[in-house]
C-alpha cells in the first residue's frame, strides 16, 4: 500500500498519476477531517470510470497508514504573503514532527518520499524525527528542477525532453546548481550545443519556474511534483533501480557531511540503493558547496525549533 500524507494539491496530483499507473492501493490522509475522504471518493469514481483495479481510501487518522511500504509526505503549508520565512519554517517544522512521529509508529519499515518545503531542511528534520536509516528518506527536488530545465531546453532546441538528461544538484530553491556540462542532449553536453546566453536563459527559466506558476495562476505547482513523485514511487515499488536526482543524506559523498542535498541516486525497493558521485570541476564543486552551506544554515534553525 502507498500512503500519501497531505491531501492538498500536490498530494492529490500524485495520487492521480499513481492511480493511472495502477501501482498499488492508495491511502490518502489529511489533518482536515473529510478532505482526504472526499478526494479519495472522487478519485475512486475516476478509477471506476477508467476501469482501474485499485482501491483508494481517505482518512484523517494517521493509524490508517499501517501496512504501507511507501509513504509520500505532501503535507505542509505553502508560504503566504504576510508570513515570514521563520513563521513558515515553524509551521512546517510542526507538520514534519507530527507526520514523522506517525510514520515511525505506524509505518516503521516504509520508504519515505517528501515534498514539504523548504525541502532539504525538512528532509533532514524528517530523518531526525523518524530515526530511519538514511536510505529510507528521500526528498523530492531534482526531478522537478531537472524536468523544468529539460522542458525549456526542449522548446528552444527542438529535441524531445525524453532525449535530454538534465543535471540540477544542491539545494531545492534559489541556490540550486544547474550543471550545463553534465546536462546531455542526445548524448552531447549542453555546453557544446547551446550558446552561453542560451544556457543562462535556461538556468533563469528553471530558477523562476515555480514563482512564475504562482504569479500566473495564484498557487504553486502541483502537476510537476505529482508526476515526478509517481515515477520515483514506481521505481521504488517495482525495484526498477532507475536514476533520479533527489535530496538524500550525504555522509562524505561530494566531500560533505551531515546534510540532505540534491544528487543523482538509484531508487529501488530499499529506497536509495546507491548515491552517484558526479565528476565535478573545481568551479562546479565550489557552487555545490555554497549551495550545501545555505541548506546547513537552515537546518540549524530547524533543529532549534524542533529541539533536536
Ligand atoms: N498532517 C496531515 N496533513 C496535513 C498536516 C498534518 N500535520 N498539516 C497540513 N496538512 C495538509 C493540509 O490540510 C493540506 O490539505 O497538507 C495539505 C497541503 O496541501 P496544499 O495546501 O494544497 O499544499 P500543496 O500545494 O499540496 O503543497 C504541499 O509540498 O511542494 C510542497 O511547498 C509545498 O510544503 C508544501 C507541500
Amino acid at each position: 500500500m502507498i500512503t500519501i500524507v497531505g491531501a492538498g494539491r500536490v498530494g492529490v496530483s500524485a495520487a492521480t498519476f499513481l492511480m493511472v499507473r495502477e501501482l498499488d492501493d492508495i491511502t490518502l490522509i489529511d489533518i482536515i477531517p473529510g478532505r482526504a475522504e472526499g478526494e479519495a471518493l472522487d478519485l475512486g469514481h475516476a478509477a471506476s470510470i477508467l476501469g482501474l483495479s485499485i482501491d483508494i481510501r481517505g482518512s484523517s487518522d494517521y493509524k490508517d497508514m499501517t501496512g504501507s511500504d511507501l509513504v509520500i509526505v505532501t503535507a505542509g503549508f505553502p508560504r503566504k504573503a504576510d508570513m515570514t520565512r521563520e513563521q513558515l519554517l515553524q509551521k512546517n517544522a510542526d507538520v514534519i514532527k507530527s507526520v514523522g512521529e506517525a510514520i515511525k509508529e505506524y509505518a516503521p519499515n516504509a520508504v519515505v518520499l517528501l515534498t514539504t518545503n523548504p525541502l532539504d531542511m525538512m528532509a533532514y528534520g524528517l530523518w531526525k524525527v523518524t530515526g530511519f536509516e538514511r536510505n529510507r528518506i528521500i526528498g523530492f527536488s531534482g526531478v522537478l528542477d531537472g524536468g523544468r530545465l529539460a522542458y525549456y531546453i526542449s522548446r528552444k532546441l527542438g529535441v524531445s525532453p525524453a532525449s535530454i538528461d538534465p543535471c540540477v544538484i544542491g539545494q531545492h530553491g534559489q541556490k540550486m546548481v544547474v550543471v550545463p556540462r553534465l546536462t546531455f542532449v542526445g548524448g552531447k553536453p549542453l555546453t557544446e550545443i547551446a550558446s552561453t546566453s542560451e544556457i543562462e536563459e535556461f538556468k533563469k527559466a528553471t530558477l523562476d519556474a515555480g514563482r512564475k506558476i504562482i504569479e500566473l495562476r495564484g498557487w504553486s505547482s502541483n502537476h510537476g511534483p505529482g508526476a515526478g513523485l509517481a515515477i520515483m514511487a514506481e521505481s521504488i515499488k517495482k525495484d526498477q533501480k532507475k536514476v533520479f536526482y533527489a535530496s538524500v543524506y550525504l555522509d562524505g559523498e561530494y566531500g560533505v557531511n551531515d546534510v540532505f542535498a540534491g544528487v543523482p541516486v538509484v531508487l529501488g525497493r530499499r529506497g536509495v540503493e546507491k548515491i552517484i558521485e558526479l565528476p565535478l570541476t573545481d568551479e562546479e564543486k565550489k557552487e555545490f558547496i555554497e549551495s550545501v552551506n545555505a541548506i546547513k544554515k537552515g537546518v540549524s534553525e530547524l533543529m532549534q525549533i524542533l529541539k533536536l
